[in-house]
């Protein structure tokens, strides 16, 4: 009789363990684990895919040739800047996002759009018919993009060994699966082994590969949280459903920073590089209105200006509602804390509500100072002057602190034509202040509506 291989896997984290636990003793996540049959097989093992990738050897540090850190262009300056300025040879990519956010979309116009490289776009979800549909509307470029409607890893790995592409996309890895694990396609061993043997071929052989994952409603990659760990580099693909802004954002990146981020509009011709995010994230009102504000943002080494919107109303019912879209909640509740116990603000007593434009989310601290300028501004029913931006943190004691590239985001700002930014007055000396701006330096919340109101 053919024995059966079962064993248990824990959905975050991806620890296995030969029978059921309530409590994962690897990540401490409860009722997480399930069960897959991960052997069903009388005879020998099959060999493991990549067994005959030739072995490496130690070498010395300084004999490494450099030219194995080149960076291959992708022809889109977006991705490249998120990637830190390129792909490097033999990376393992992931781009995760929720379904429908765009990622199919990315992956098929990076493998159509880089020019003179042998691109293959191996596909699990869409058929040979539908992807040329795709490329047809996206415009197709590269002439040399290969498409193959695949799920079985074993057969995707004897193509890019037989083809030796310069670039791989596998979208997705929740569709790809294993002929050496009995457990179905998306299901933690699966996800894990896939993953595993995906990245003995990308480092083995030098060929970038970009993995697709689908995101959970909570945001973290469906299928284990050790796909993070194994990959080089963790893209997320993010936007509101009902813009069509999109962001990707590097989250893990082992060969630069990881706070950088791209902007892309979703058009009918595929996904348009926003070079100039300010462009699509101001708006201009033909009259002053009160709750919106202007923060001059840095994500990654690229400042851009950012509408705030809040609204701050009397709480009809005994708990005050608040919401914050695209904001950290947390971050929020401790500003309006400060407001409370410095300004005198009766936050207690209202409902606050915060918005960004475009649906964007913000995670850089350096916009503190413009969401506390829309909490104000809403709450006294006073427009904030015309051609006025913040940059700034604030901090527990309502201190005002210099935020990180305070120069860039002040030369942007004149850039765009505004008159006045408000920074920390604790800025350093030596910072350069450039010209055609005026530049107001406060040190607490309290000297902030004095700032905004150009009393
Ligand atoms: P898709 O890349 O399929 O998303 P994912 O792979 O993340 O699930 O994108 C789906 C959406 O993108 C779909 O609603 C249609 C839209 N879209 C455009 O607006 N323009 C285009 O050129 C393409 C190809 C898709
Ligand atoms: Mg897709």
């Amino acid at each position: 009789m053919a024995k059966i291989k079962k064993a248990f896997f824990c959905k975050n984290c991806g620890y296995d363990a030969p029978k059921w636990l309530g409590r994962c003793p690897a990540c401490g996540e409860w009722n997480t684990f399930t069960e897959e049959v991960v052997a069903r097989e009388s005879g020998p093992a099959p060999a493991a895919v990549g067994a005959n990738l030739p072995a490496a050897k130690p070498q010395r540090v300084a004999d490494i040739r450099e030219s194995e850190h080149r960076r291959i262009d992708l022809g889109n300056a977006e991705v490249n800047r998120v990637l830190g300025g390129g792909l490097v040879p033999g990376s393992l990519v992931l781009l995760g996002g929720e379904p429908g956010i765009g990622k199919s979309t990315l992956s098929l116009q990076i493998a159509l759009a880089a020019n003179g490289l042998r691109t293959l776009y191996v596909s699990g979800e869409e058929s040979a018919e539908q992807i040329r549909m795709r490329a047809a509307r996206i415009g197709i470029g590269n002439e040399e993009c290969m498409v193959y409607p695949e799920t079985l890893l074993e057969h995707i790995v004897a193509q890019i060994e037989e083809l030796r592409p310069d670039l791989v996309v596998i979208d997705s890895i929740q569709t790809v699966y294993t002929g050496l694990l009995e457990s179905s396609a998306g299901s933690v061993s699966q996800i894990r082994e896939c993953a595993a043997t995906l990245l003995k071929y990308a480092k083995g052989t030098g060929t970038p590969i970009f993995i697709i994952g689908h995101i959970t409603k909570d945001g973290t990659i469906a299928g284990p949280k050790v796909l993070e760990h194994i990959v080089d580099v963790v893209l997320q693909f993010e936007g509101d459903n009902n813009y069509t802004y999109r962001i990707l954002r590097g989250i893990k990146n082992r060969f630069g920073a990881t706070f950088e981020i791209g902007v892309f509009e979703m058009l009918d011709a595929g996904l348009r590089e926003v070079d100039n995010p300010s462009e699509i994230l101001l708006t201009h009102y033909d009259e002053p209105l009160s709750g919106i504000s202007v923060g001059a943002a840095a994500d990654g080494v690229r400042p851009y200006l950012i509408e705030v919107q809040a609204l701050v109303s009397g709480a009809a019912y005994g708990t005050p509602q608040r919401s914050a879209t695209g904001y950290d909640a947390r971050r929020m509740n401790m500003l309006l804390a400060v407001l409370e116990k410095r300004l005198g603000m009766k936050m207690f007593q209202k409902d606050v509500f915060l918005n960004f434009a475009g649906g964007f989310r913000v995670a850089d601290p350096g916009l503190d100072l413009a969401v506390v300028a829309a909490v104000i501004s809403s709450y006294f029913d006073r427009p904030i002057a015309e051609g006025v931006c913040c940059a700034a943190e604030v901090g527990l004691s309502g201190e005002i602190r210099p935020a990180p590239r305070t120069e860039q985001r002040i030369s942007e700002a004149a850039r765009l034509g505004f008159k006045r930014i408000v920074v920390s007055g604790y800025l350093a000396q030596s910072a350069r202040r450039p010209k055609g701006i005026e530049i107001v330096a406060v040190n607490r919340v309290g000297e902030l509506p004095k700032a905004l109101f150009m009393e």
